[in-house]
């Protein structure tokens, strides 16, 4: 049977009715599922990203131009400060926390392409000892605010057509990480088609399936509203969120000082940064200009730019992203309601693919071009941006390669968990034999406090620690 003439016509009007092409050989559960399929696809969104590709080809540069001469790094908190501003957010942020005046999104909708790992990032087992996995340590965060707090934070958690399944799975089976199951909302981002990067055509990855890719974390504001997460925060009384990434073991969203900075700045958007050290480092800046603050990506950072320096030797625009933020409700149903596209970003991947003989070919270089939101686009439409810098050896550990790799592999976040580990058992007066791996449970252990008790405890003899241990607030 042909397919139908409306689809047809629609497919060929759009010069894409190769997608058609195995028609005659699908079930009629396969002509239902690649009908609908085709039948939902935004076609301005699908030219947005055809424009991108002819940009490519025509080596049009994608490069934003900023006015790099009235851009300055906007002036940061750095947390962990001993000022009076510190204490006042560190007392603020705790007060928010106690009230569960704040809720968390939870970014896990990536592909985790370069970790190559079988499953959502999130159920990577990354601790040093029990190998507790990415949720385990991130979702035990609430546990251990529940236990010192006595409130319970809410949590979206965004996955994506390519994690949702195998993530709701994983944290059932796992009694979501000791959470209650309705303290969590999961919901699922949008996705983006991938094309072809020789013709710009769309792909199909099945005879009855077009490969799609997850639409970016920017894809989160739409999905955010969409999905009624959003609605779901405010009946709880949450008017800040914060969010943060899957893959950063050490990361520090409900650190009460940056909540508290946020809170009292008044700011619609907060945002932690890692002074970048090296000009080459290949990450965002935050930058600022006319008093509208957003990232420069590294792409757009001329090198002699890059590597300018202050008086006091730090980089020009030292301010390295590291995608945590905090939001204002108001803020984020503000983007929602004034229809405000964020821009598309255009990367060369490896897509697998259907050729014109109904066979699958997986690509061993990169041959298409996938297309993504990216979260801090927003940042230009906030009124105030508050910066706050973070120590990356407290809250930074990106796990993005596999195994052996130079950088942000398994290996190099668990040392950064250990060392991250014995410097705050050191700091309390617990000594650890060099050498020995040890753990701080991440759902019973908040901060220092936790520690300290467990220091005056005396459970340890000699406060010494000599062998491999996972250490537990008592
Ligand atoms: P990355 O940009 O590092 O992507 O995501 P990734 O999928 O983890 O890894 P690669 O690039 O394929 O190797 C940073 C964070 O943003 C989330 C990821 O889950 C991770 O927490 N993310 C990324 C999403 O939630 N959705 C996306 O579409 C992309």
């Amino acid at each position: 049977m042909p397919p139908p003439s409306t689809l047809f016509n629609l497919l060929k009007h759009h010069g894409e009715e190769h997608l058609l092409a195995h028609w005659e050989r699908l079930s009629e559960e396969g002509r239902s599922h690649l009908k609908s399929q085709l039948m939902a696809i935004d076609w301005h969104e699908i030219a947005a990203c055809k424009k991108l590709v002819e940009d490519r080809h025509a080596k049009k540069s994608v490069t934003r131009h900023h006015d790099f001469e009235n851009s300055s790094t906007p002036s940061c908190h750095r947390l962990g400060g001993q000022g009076t501003a510190s204490s006042e957010a560190l007392s603020r942020g705790r007060e928010c926390l106690r009230t569960a005046q704040a809720g968390a999104i939870l970014m896990a909708g990536g592909q985790g392409t370069r970790l190559g790992f079988n499953g959502p990032k999130g159920t990577f087992p990354i601790a040093t000892i029990s190998k507790a996995t990415l949720f385990d340590v991130l979702l035990g965060h609430l546990h251990a605010i529940k236990k010192r707090f006595g409130s319970r934070i809410p949590i979206a958690i965004m996955t994506s057509a390519a994690t949702d399944t195998a993530t709701r799975t994983f944290l059932t089976e796992a009694n979501f990480c000791g959470l209650d199951a309705d303290q969590i909302f999961f919901f699922c981002q949008g996705n983006l088609p991938a094309v072809d990067a020789a013709t710009g055509s769309l792909l199909l990855d099945a005879c009855d399936h077009v490969a799609v890719a997850p639409d970016g974390h920017g894809g989160m504001f739409q999905s955010l509203i969409e999905s009624g997460a959003l609605d779901w925060f405010r009946q709880q009384d949450c008017r800040t969120l914060v969010s943060f990434q899957v893959d950063n073991p050490l990361a520090k969203p409900f650190d009460p000082e940056f909540l508290g900075h946020h809170l009292l700045s008044e700011s619609s958007l907060s945002t932690q940064v890692i002074p970048k050290l090296d000009p080459e480092e290949r990450v965002g800046v935050v930058a600022e200009s006319d008093g509208v603050t957003r990232i420069i990506e590294y792409s757009d950072l001329p090198q002699n730019i890059a590597a300018e320096r202050l008086l006091d030797g730090r980089l020009r625009f030292f301010a390295g992203s590291i995608g945590i933020h905090a939001f204002e409700t108001e803020f984020l149903e503000g983007i929602a309601s004034s229809q405000a596209r964020l821009p598309l970003h255009i990367a060369h991947k490896k897509v697998p693919f259907i050729d014109k003989k109904g066979r699958l070919v997986q690509p061993s270089a990169p041959n298409a071009f996938k297309f993504e939101r990216f979260i801090f686009d927003v940042m230009p439409l906030a009124d105030s941006v508050t910066v706050v810098e973070v120590d990356p050896a407290e809250g930074f550990a990106p796990l993005k390669n596999p195994p052996g790799a130079a950088k942000d592999s398994p290996e190099i976040v668990r040392q950064a968990l250990n060392a991250y580990a014995i410097r705050h058992l050191e700091r309390v007066g617990i000594m650890v034999t060099p050498g020995i791996d040890v753990e701080l449970d991440a759902a019973s252990i908040f901060d220092d406090e936790d520690l300290h008790l467990i220091a005056k405890s005396g459970i340890f003899p000699k406060n010494h620690i000599d062998g491999p241990l996972i250490i537990r607030a008592i």
